[in-house]
């Protein structure tokens, strides 16, 4: 052997022993050398790769240290959307949850898996061959941000996958978190150093993760747990999500120890008891349950609603609660003018999180409640929900001075009247032309989910509204005229108003979908946008939409047709749009069209049972992408029922009502544009 052979070989060597060593100390729990050996090899590697510098590898335990700084993180669009979870609080919101999965599913139980729900921040690590070569934050679920050099430094990251069946490319995801025990003492160390504190093991969690300089990130005790494979390329997956996580075990991934099957809602209840029980003896958060159908074909059957999937949810803990004094009541004035309430606390910790502001709901609250600045208050917090002032304590004690709080008439902004309409618990301030409706307008329609323009937030859309600079949305598409004088405020140096401008730029090649919901159109979401975008297709197409048309839209319903119909005929909303026309927005929806001439086009069909090739979702957006309609259930009106196996009652409900029943052989034809055959009920 050469010199530089032996040395390859031996770093080699030491990387396995290490890596090894690692994944016992801080995957397994249990120690597998004596920390002076470990130390003592690792020196011995960094001293080999330090003369020989092509011998370092991404995988290699002296990567974990960090690497340089970097300026920003990258952007990284997830090939596969992280989605978020729905809630439930109590047994009757899990039954319903399961209920409904239940019938969707159109089966009498199924395998459910519970697991803890980490209280930290969502990772996607992504392995080629074995290697991790990017982790990702979860962002909005559709973009996070490429935090690789930071994870590295994670000790219960694996580097490298081992063991049989890795697939050429694979995706894990879990949690990342700030143990506890390490949390307080961590706080200390700042605040000796003159930082700020950070409020919840979570925060830090995520600013650790967060910075550019991961060597930073190296001095931090983070941990992970994995909890699912995201996706993989190359090879298949195990049929269970049980089985999915012994897989990541196999790999060498930290899987939490607390899992149990479930078959029966009880079960499931049984669980949450146990999981909270043993949540005092944690050395990490865990803010509730996650309760999973164990079976992955049926996971991707049932599929997702909005943003949440059907074959999941969280049962949150009770809220935690906490007394303290009221010392001000004062009000916040949002998008749509809504006037609401909220009170300034003595700090107070709750939950591990240091509580200072919380909301007081609306004007009917404070007075049903009688809530009264100086009073002793009961307040609570749960998970991400804001901290609310639940009541007056028992014991409060008033002085002669206490009074009533007497809700403002005017809005505390503009000073216009603010006023409630009819038996409204909201009191809103009307006038249009309020600057800070605009501002929230504005900040909005800047945001992530819609026209996504970077380095707009709070902040800088008050300074351009109260500024003068920005007074209607379409002003922004002529920002760059006013660059000198931003470049005059306080923090905008050159590159920050160039990087703006880049991002006003930008978004004008933004969807409809995304227009339309940054416009802040009442009952308009993110999720109506789309319905919208997708059968008016272009800004014209709406503006001349009657209300019935609007109201045919699934996921419309009739309030929200006439909010858009009447955001449409508005005078100044059309010089909106026509500014925006002009400033080249694109402004048209970026789904394919559905073909003008496609057989299935104004049809509406039910799909049932289980299909072979597609999931239900999959079927039934083909089925909107030719421009047809899709059904829960069967009535008159249904042109075809799709039936797969195992249909159940809506068989018979066509059968009963004559409505044409096609297999699945039949709906893929149609949908390459075969029309069935009449084919009798
Ligand atoms: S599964 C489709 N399992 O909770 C979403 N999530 O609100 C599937 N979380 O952002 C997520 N512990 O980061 C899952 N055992 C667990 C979890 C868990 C914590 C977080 C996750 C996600 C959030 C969902």
């Amino acid at each position: 052997m050469t010199v530089s052979q032996s040395a390859a070989h031996r770093a080699g060597q030491l990387r396995t022993l290490l890596n090894r060593a690692n994944h016992a100390y801080h995957v397994l729990n249990s120690p597998a050398m004596p920390d002076a050996e470990y130390d003592d090899l690792f020196r011995e590697l960094q001293q080999l790769e330090a003369k020989h510098p092509d011998l370092r590898t991404p995988d290699s335990p002296t990567a974990r240290v960090g690497a340089p700084p970097s300026s920003e993180f990258e952007e990284v669009v997830h090939p596969v959307p992280m989605l978020s979870l729905s809630n439930v609080f109590d047994e009757e919101g899990l039954r319903n949850w399961h209920r409904r999965a239940m019938e969707y599913a159109e089966a009498e139980s199924a395998e459910m898996v519970c697991e803890l729900k980490i209280d930290g921040l969502a990772i996607a690590l992504t392995y080629q061959d074995g290697l991790l070569t990017r982790a990702a934050t979860r962002g909005d679920g559709q973009r996070g941000e490429d935090v690789t050099a930071n994870v590295r430094t994670i000790r219960s990251a694996p580097l490298r996958l081992n063991g049989k069946n890795v697939p050429p490319v694979v995706e894990l995801r879990g949690e990342v978190f700030f143990p506890l025990s390490a949390f307080d003492a961590y706080n200390r160390e700042r605040e000796d150093a003159g930082l700020p504190l950070y409020v919840n093991p979570r925060n830090s969690a995520s600013g650790s993760l967060r910075q550019l300089d991961s060597s930073e990130t190296a001095k931090r005790p983070l941990d992970m747990f994995l909890y699912s494979i995201g996706y993989a390329e190359g090879a298949d997956l195990p049929p269970t999500h049980l089985e999915a996580l012994d897989l990541i075990k196999a790999w060498g991934g930290k899987v939490n120890p607390w899992t149990r099957l479930a078959t029966s809602v009880d079960d499931v209840l049984d669980a949450v008891q146990d999981a909270s029980d043993a949540r005092g003896g944690l050395d990490y958060g865990i803010d509730g349950v996650v309760i999973k159908i164990n079976g992955l074909a049926l996971q991707r059957r049932l599929g997702y609603v909005g943003r949440d999937p059907r074959w999941a949810t969280a049962f949150k803990f009770p809220a935690e609660q906490a007394r303290t004094v009221l010392t001000a009541i004062h009000i916040n004035v949002g998008r749509t003018g809504a006037l609401t309430p909220w009170a300034e606390l003595e700090p107070v910790v709750v939950g591990g999180v240091t509580v200072r502001r919380a909301t007081l709901h609306n004007r009917d609250e404070i007075e049903r409640k009688d809530f009264r600045v100086g009073d002793s208050v009961i307040i609570q917090r749960a998970g991400d929900v804001i901290p609310q002032v639940v009541e007056v304590a028992e014991d409060n004690l008033r002085g002669p001075d206490s009074t009533p709080y007497i809700f403002p008439d005017r809005c505390p902004v503009c000073h216009e009247p603010a006023l409630a309409l009819e038996d409204d618990a909201v009191v809103r301030c009307v006038n249009a032309e309020c600057p800070a409706q605009f501002e929230r307008l504005l900040e909005h329609f800047a945001s992530r989910g819609a026209m996504d323009i970077e380095g707009l937030g709070e902040r800088l859309a008050q300074d351009l509204s109260r500024g003068g600079i920005v007074s209607s949305l379409g002003d922004l598409y002529s920002l760059a005229a006013h660059s000198r004088q931003l470049l005059d405020w306080d923090g905008m140096g050159e590159k920050k108003v160039a990087n703006l401008l880049a991002a006003i730029e930008r978004s004008k090649e933004q969807s409809l979908t995304r227009l339309l919901f940054g416009l802040g159109i009442y009952g308009v979401g993110s999720e109506g946008a789309e319905w919208l975008a997708r059968r008016f297709r272009t800004v014209d197409g709406l503006t001349d939409a009657t209300v019935e048309e609007l109201e045919a839209v699934d996921g419309v319903g009739p309030v929200t047709a006439a909010a858009v119909h009447k955001w449409f005929h508005l005078d100044s909303n059309r010089q909106l749009i026509a500014g925006l026309k002009d400033a080249g927005l694109s402004m048209v929806d970026d789904s394919p069209a559905p073909p003008a001439d496609h057989a299935m086009r104004g049809l509406t069909l039910v799909v049932t049972g289980k299909l072979q090739t597609l999931s239900r979702p999959e079927a039934e957006s083909r089925i909107k992408a030719l421009g047809g309609k899709t059904s829960s259930s069967v009535s008159r009106k249904t042109a075809y029922l799709v039936a797969g196996e195992e249909p159940g009652s809506k068989l018979e409900r066509a059968h009963s009502l004559g409505v044409p029943v096609i297999d699945e052989e039949t709906f893929l034809r149609f949908i390459d544009g075969a029309e069935p055959e009449a084919v009798p009920g």
